[in-house]
């Protein structure tokens, strides 16, 4: 459906307030829910799923190190708003059909509070999976500065309870970056960009069966999910009217399979100050970002001297990516900033030359390396599917880290997609990404390089949860794992991948 652009004002989700909070703990309820909401003004309101009444859910704003306690509440009908594959790991007949599991996507979090994909409960906690161990997760927010975002994480489901509407924002904040004197308060805004499709009559839609149906089940997984409107913050193609001076953006991919290449259709520069673990070190001016599902990049755009200008900013990456189709006119625009607003102040604020020390982790010290395929194989109704390291969700657990030690993994991608992969837990470092003959590794399990290493870009030199495992390429990580120990994932991020088996736990071991 083709909606018209521009019609409606940016929405910015609120601060959740806590319950109660004292000089140690700070105490937050979050119940989920079905409710209509509005996300285009010429469209009847949509039947979405979301967090305190809210798609995106409201903001969860904390500091570095509160001890911050939040109790998830499933307050969803029994029935779900979309088609559930039972076919899936985990969503079987045997599983209640809605289910919940909140994950704060880039949390330094203990295990029973991370949001393991079989800690899910129902409303009142009635039903619980087989991983649940408690009502009320604990957040230690041992990390700097950075832009989380929290969402379901259900096994089998969570495509389906992201694309209704569960997600919103996490952000830690600390001391060192209110001395960098960025952009702040009503400058300091969060953009979660998706793409989804609409019924005629607003509501959402997500298809039952893929391109070529499965004829043996009545409701199957697709590969990819590619919707044709993007919404920000819950809007279709929204306006923001600003201010003559700096702003901060967190920019935010949170759709099931799009990629987004950002640009500013002014031929401006993007000025990135952090990745998805932080500040970088310094800042970069970049004219295009590529965000891939569940990546963020904060970046400073400078609107001065521009009043009365129209800014769009736009996206141009093919979807799936790299190989799939070229945006068009709906999905090549994003939103439309407005320099319309009289500056309300002096903009004092700056772009630092520098803002964090990042050391760089030392090959040298890794302890393990452990080489680690994409790959696809074929289920039994002929459907492709994506594993990692050819093993499915349930195969025992390979990947046992000891906690604080350092590995590089090399993430070797024999498929034809670009792959996000993620870890929970830990930060990373990308290390390099190079091509390798693909043929020959299959047929011999031997890596042979037939290109030079490329670092990773100038946007992605900071720690990163996310990383995009190119085709026909070897990308290498590294990371020191803790400080906890337990039950981890790590996954693709194309919600479509990660419910369909490209999805392994691993264990942090003493
Ligand atoms: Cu954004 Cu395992 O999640
Ligand atoms: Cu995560
Ligand atoms: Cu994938």
């Amino acid at each position: 459906m083709k909606l018209e652009k521009f019609v409606d004002e940016l929405p910015i989700p609120p601060i959740l307030k806590p319950r109660w909070k004292n000089q140690f703990y700070t105490y937050y309820e979050v119940n989920m829910s079905e409710f209509k909401q509005s996300l285009h003004g010429k469209l009847h309101a949509t039947t979405v799923w979301g967090y305190e009444g809210s798609y995106p859910g409201p903001t969860i704003e904390v500091e570095s190190g509160e001890i911050v306690f939040v109790k998830w509440i499933n307050n969803l009908p029994d029935k779900h708003l979309f088609p559930v594959d039972y076919t899936v790991h985990g969503a079987h007949r045997d599983v209640p059909e809605v289910r919940t599991v909140v994950h704060v996507h880039g949390a330094c979090v203990e295990s029973e509070s991370d949001g393991y994909p079989e800690a899910w409960f129902t409303k009142g906690f009635k039903q619980v999976g087989p991983y649940f161990r408690k009502q009320i997760y604990r957040y230690d927010n041992c990390t700097h500065a950075c832009t989380l975002w929290y969402h379901d994480h259900s096994l089998g489901i969570t495509r389906l309870n992201v694309y209704a509407g569960l997600a919103g924002f996490f952000l830690i904040r600390d001391h060192r970056e209110r001395l960098l004197n960025l952009p702040s308060g009503k400058y300091d805004i969060p953009l979660m960009i998706q793409d989804k499709t609409f019924n005629q009559d607003g509501s959402l839609y997500y298809p039952k069966q893929p391109e070529k149906p499965v004829p043996e089940i009545e409701t199957s997984i697709i590969p990819e999910f590619i919707g044709d409107t993007i919404l920000v913050n819950g809007k279709v193609h929204p306006y923001l009217k600003v201010e003559p001076r700096k702003y901060r953006f967190r920019l935010l991919n949170a759709s099931n399979t799009r990629f987004f290449r950002i640009k500013l259709d002014s031929g401006q520069l993007l000025y990135q100050i952090g990745t998805d673990g932080g500040f970088m070190q310094h800042p970069v001016g970049v004219k295009e970002i590529m965000l891939s599902p569940a990546e963020r990049a904060e970046v400073i755009i400078d609107f001065t001297n521009l009043e009365g200008k129209n800014i769009m900013m736009t996206n141009d990456a093919p979807a799936p990516f790299p190989t799939g189709d070229p945006v068009n006119e709906n999905t090549s625009t994003v939103m439309q900033f407005r320099v319309t607003l009289p500056l309300s102040s002096v903009d004092t604020s700056v772009i630092p030359a520098y803002m964090i020390p990042i050391p760089q982790i030392n090959e040298q010290s890794a302890s393990r390396v452990r080489y680690l395929s994409l790959n696809d194989n074929m289920d039994r109704y002929g459907r492709e599917f994506m594993l990692l390291d050819n093993k499915q969700w349930d195969a025992p657990i390979t990947e046992n880290p000891k906690l604080g030690s350092t590995e590089i993994w090399y993430l070797i991608n024999i498929t034809t997609d670009t792959h996000p992969i993620h870890l929970h837990l830990i930060n990373f470092q990308i290390i390099d990404r190079r091509d390798f003959d693909v043929e020959k590794y299959n047929k011999e399990k031997i890596i042979h390089y037939t290109a030079q290493a490329i670092p990773p870009e100038p946007y992605e030199r900071g720690w990163k949860d996310t990383v995009r495992a190119n085709p026909n390429q070897i990308t290498r990580i590294i990371m020191k794992f803790g400080p906890y120990t337990g039950m981890y994932v790590w996954h693709c991020h194309i919600l479509e991948h990660e419910d369909y088996e490209m999805m392994r736990p691993y264990i942090v071991i003493r």
